[in-house]
């Protein structure tokens, strides 16, 4: 096991850094450069995996060893692609003397702008890891949309997970990771017809449905299709609630499952999504039970499903929580559906929001006018300034989460300091009223030029920002903290 993460260590290479990423980060092409010794290369780790398993060959049974072997080759394979996938996008080693403020504050002067990301991808890795020890047997579709750019995806690729796409762009960003098109689930239930004649022109069969137009456009556009109906569960037990959006009512499931079959078309499985930012474990015990009458509603129409798709809503940072989901999951997968039934999901934030921090500069600063209008300063009643500041990222950026996604995000001073918090509020750089991070918050005095840092900004942030005003969003720096990677 150890030879592993000491093979891995061992195929360090120079990183070399390059973002480039869809949408707004398109553009954006960081270039820090960091050097690690080059003990062996990538090849020689899997030359050298595969003896250490010949040996032992010969002293168990064929059957084990094989298994033995094809898992040291899929571990050393996902190795070799988190490799070039560190150098294509200029990954630099993170140790672990050096704390989160360090880092941010080794980057000011390299960073041009006033506003950037940090990204450790050692962060997604781990929570694969974790997913893989709690649901073995889910396979985990990234949904894209959470945060598409390329760190995440080739990060996840390399780990060969699979993919949830939204849109033909999503596809096709997925695709040309060279992602094969049996990875990828086009989990819209409104699909464009321009994207269904493109999934099909390239062979991405799996997609969700829930209402009969879609059928029809399927049956028209894409008849070979694998379709997987998309029910609406309880989503009340979630911030981010979907059902009046999307999934149909159980009670017409019998309905759309004849009508596939009098089209011709083939029903693989049935999807749900809890909603995203999932509070409750039992959302997903009563999800499955609806599940599992769908998949028998469909027997009596002669048709056999395969396939159950938990979708996404899966918390990132609450360990607690995840274990109770998985728990749930696990038992009640076991207890309703054959070994045979595929079990996919489709998380988002779990895999992305811990893996970003943002650290954003103090832009300008305001004391709080008097009801006189003056510019002279307010005293509270324990005499106490008020302040504006205004921040080089805003709502209409990275802090869209606040609005979409329920986010309530955290300051945190890059410099530590003794002054006592004083009243104030946060707002972005547009001239929009509604541009605020955090009103009423409590933060000792900062000057123009100060930092702050917000963790767990991965998700649903620069997936949704806009250039409003013409504030682009942030760049993004990549950094691998130290990991064990045996079990991968
Ligand atoms: C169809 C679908 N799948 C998966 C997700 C990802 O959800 P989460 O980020 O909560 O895991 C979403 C989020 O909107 C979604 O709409």
């Amino acid at each position: 096991m150890y030879l592993h993460w000491f093979l891995y260590k061992a195929s360090g290479i120079t990183y070399f850094f390059t973002s480039s990423l869809t949408s707004y980060y398109s553009n954006i092409t960081n270039t820090i450069i960091i050097t690690m010794s080059t003990k062996r290369s990538a090849d020689e780790t899997t030359d050298a995996t595969t003896d250490v398993v010949d040996q032992q060959q010969t002293n168990g049974s064929d059957d084990s060893h094989k298994k033995q072997k094809s898992e040291v080759a899929r571990t050393s394979s996902k190795l070799e692609k988190l490799a070039q996938v560190k150098k294509d996008l200029d990954v630099k080693e993170w140790s672990s003397n050096v704390t989160l403020e360090e880092l941010l504050t080794s980057l000011l002067d390299k960073s041009e702008r006033d506003a950037f990301f940090v990204a450790d991808i050692a962060t997604i890795i781990k929570q694969y890891q974790k997913w893989i020890k709690h649901l073995p047997h889910v396979t985990p579709y990234y949904a894209v949309k959470c945060n598409p750019t390329q760190g995440v995806l080739k990060v996840l690729e390399a780990l060969g997970t699979s993919f949830d796409c939204a849109s033909r762009n999503e596809i096709e960003t997925v695709l040309n990771l060279g992602v094969d098109p049996s990875r990828i689930i086009y989990a819209n239930p409104c699909k464009q017809i321009s994207a269904l004649k493109f999934a099909r022109l390239h062979n991405v069969k799996m997609m969700t449905f829930d209402n009969v137009s879609e059928l029809e456009k399927i049956e028209k556009f894409f008849p070979e299709a694998e379709l997987v109906l998309r029910i609406a569960p309880d989503d009340s037990k979630s911030l981010m609630r979907f059902g009046t959006k999307f999934g149909v009512h159980i009670d017409d499931c019998s309905d759309l499952l004849e009508m596939a079959k009098e089209m011709n078309l083939k029903v693989v499985g049935v999807s749900f999504h809890v909603g995203s930012g999932c509070f409750d474990a039992s959302a997903y015990d009563a999800a499955l039970e609806m599940v599992k009458s769908v998949f028998d509603m469909a027997k009596t129409h002669g048709m056999t499903l395969n396939l159950v798709d938990i979708g996404g809503g899966f918390t990132g940072s609450d360990d607690v929580m995840f274990g109770k989901f998985t728990d749930a999951i696990r038992n009640k997968t076991k207890e309703l559906f054959a070994p045979d039934v595929r079990i996919i999901a489709e998380p988002g934030r779990y895999f992305a929001a811990m893996s970003h921090v943002l650290a954003v500069t103090v832009i300008s600063k305001r004391i709080i006018k008097q009801e006189d209008n003056r510019q002279h300063p307010r005293r509270t009643s324990n005499n106490l300034r008020q302040y504006n500041y205004y921040l080089a990222d805003g709502v209409y950026g990275s802090f869209n989460n606040i609005q979409f996604d329920h986010a309530k995000p955290t300051p945190c001073l890059l410099k530590p300091s003794h002054k006592q918090p004083t009243p104030c509020t946060l707002f972005g750089p547009t001239c929009d009223s509604i541009d605020v991070i955090a009103r009423d918050t409590q933060i000792p005095e900062l000057k123009i030029g100060d930092w702050l840092y917000f963790k767990d900004m991965g998700a649903y942030t620069m997936a949704s920002a806009s250039s409003f005003n013409g504030f682009v969003p942030p760049p993004i720096y990549y950094y691998c903290s130290e990991i064990d990677t045996s079990d991968l």
